[in-house]
């Protein structure tokens, strides 16, 4: 690679990262760095509305898609008024008014972390095919393992994804509770229990499984579709009679349609009585591990033999980077019983440390970077004032969508996911969340809680204040009428 300021020999080297006869690397990184450096900027401070995307045939025309992949064209010149285009063209997760995912509008660390990465390119899975971002994810994952409590012998590994992380817990848990499936597959015994609520990737994993989707046996909630502790030994009495035994339980904190979390410890016990794998969903809430405020909201997690963890969300990474944590490490390495010989080595100081026998991908990205670098610049404290304020400050928009005729919320939040509604009619719930998108006005998202329709908030941007939700109240009361 050559020196991008003094620039390197014309032709071999044009076009590498940091490369090019005339420093290309440095001018095309200077626009994009001063492009999105104003764009998060104007989307901060409302300056421009939220996006609605124009229909896809449109937009691929609009940014000459079809033309740049075939003709090319796109040079230092071009980027410029291009960046802008395609930017314009970006939901603005730093927006106020960009209230609809769980998708964090990334903390600077983790997109500069991005932007070394891109540049150099450290596949890491293997020690010696990126030793700096390999090191990385190994001490993020050893903390992680330490924020949820666990004893000596823990461990996990980062990957693309909560859902990816889901499938990979189960598959350590079928591990455990069937060792031979991965030679033998398996037979229709097993069965994983699950609340309705849980994530669809749960769902989707156990069919990916082998298992059948038949073999998600429903965990009884309340009408705020909690797991009912009280309920679990009707479910494993079905789950018997149904002639299987149970692989896994399922919890979730929090909850992704609601924001409500289980009762951890109470769930807990009741797996350790039965020796069923205890698992708990914690893609969204684990951040709330670094809050003294709201830790306990997570009471009993260390009694879990997984968790998985997306700093995605609330440790504003940008995305992916999931994390997949067992008690017993052990576990994830005795589930992918298979070798790649000219990967896996056999003995340690020929490949040096490797994270193949305990994940799905191959070449996986430096994910690791990501969540070290905010954990270094922020410190778990900055971190968990973060949860804190959003958590806070959607009790505050409870608060006030309670007071305004016409309004209700399912329930007092317990994160910074609030669902509420305008009149009760489920149909009005999903046009005006139509037509505030339409406006350009806010972003949300809608959800079924119970058979009932509700809109969805999920509060990222620590842009979002009282005044936000006060004009939402407002847009929502004028929209309503016409609709
Ligand atoms: C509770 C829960 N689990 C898993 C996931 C899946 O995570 P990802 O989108 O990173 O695959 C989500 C995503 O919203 C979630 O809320």
């Amino acid at each position: 690679m050559t020196d991008a300021r003094a620039g390197g020999p014309a032709g071999s080297e044009a076009g590498a990262a940091g490369g090019g006869e005339d420093g290309e690397y440095q001018r095309l990184a200077e626009v994009a760095v001063s492009a999105v450096a104003q764009y998060v900027a104007e989307s901060q401070a409302a300056e421009k509305p939220v996006g609605a995307p124009p229909p896809l045939p449109e937009l691929i025309e609009t940014l000459q898609l079809r033309s740049l992949i075939r003709d090319g064209g796109l040079d230092a010149d071009a980027f410029e008024p291009w960046l802008e285009r395609m930017l314009d063209h970006s939901v603005r997760l730093h927006h106020p008014a960009e209230i609809a995912h769980q998708v964090a509008g990334p903390d600077v660390p983790s997109a500069i972390a991005d932007l070394v990465q891109g540049g150099i390119n450290q596949p890491m899975s293997i020690y010696e095919m990126g030793p700096a971002a390999h090191a990385m994810e190994r001490v993020v994952v050893e903390w992680m393992c330490e924020q949820v409590g666990w004893p000596e012998g823990a461990g996990g590994v980062l990957t693309h994804g909560g859902s990816l992380a889901n499938l990979t817990v189960l598959l350590a848990a079928r591990g455990a509770a069937a060792p031979d499936a991965w030679t033998e597959g398996v037979d229709g015994s097993l069965a994983v229990l699950a609340p309705p609520s849980t994530h669809y990737s749960v769902r989707r994993s156990v069919a990916m499984l082998g298992l059948g989707e038949r073999a998600v046996i429903d965990l009884e909630v309340d009408e705020l579709e909690r797991i009912v502790p009280g309920a679990l030994d009707d479910a494993l009495r079905r789950c018997r009679d149904a002639g299987r035994r149970p692989m896994a339980l399922v919890a979730a904190s929090c909850a992704t349609s609601t924001g409500l979390h289980d009762d951890l410890e109470a769930i807990g016990a009741f797996c350790r009585e039965h020796g069923i794998w205890f698992h708990v969903d914690a893609a969204h809430g684990a951040p709330a591990l670094l809050s003294p405020a709201h830790r306990g909201l997570l009471r009993g997690i260390e009694h879990a033999d997984s968790v998985i963890w997306d700093a995605h969300k609330m440790m504003r990474t940008s995305a992916l980077a999931a994390a997949v944590l067992v008690r017993d490490e052990w576990r994830l390495e005795a589930a992918f019983r298979q070798k790649a010989a000219y990967l896996i080595y056999e003995e340690a100081d020929e490949g040096g440390s490797s994270l193949l026998e305990r994940q799905v991908e191959c070449t996986k990205a430096a994910l690791g970077a990501r969540i070290f670098m905010t954990l270094a610049f922020r410190g778990p404290e900055g971190i968990g004032r973060y949860v804190a304020e959003q958590y806070d400050k959607t009790l505050r928009f409870w608060e006030m969508i309670e007071e305004r005729e016409g309004f209700d919320c399912l329930s007092r939040p317990e994160s910074n996911i609030l669902c509420f509604r305008y009149g009760r009619d489920g149909q009005l719930q999903v046009r005006l969340r139509e037509q505030l998108l339409r406006d350009r006005l806010f972003h949300l998202s809608s959800t079924e809680v119970n058979g009932e329709r509700w809109l969805r908030m999920s509060v990222m941007a620590p842009a979002t204040t009282e005044e936000t939700v006060s004009g939402l109240l407002d847009a929502i009361e004028a929209a309503a009428p016409a609709l």
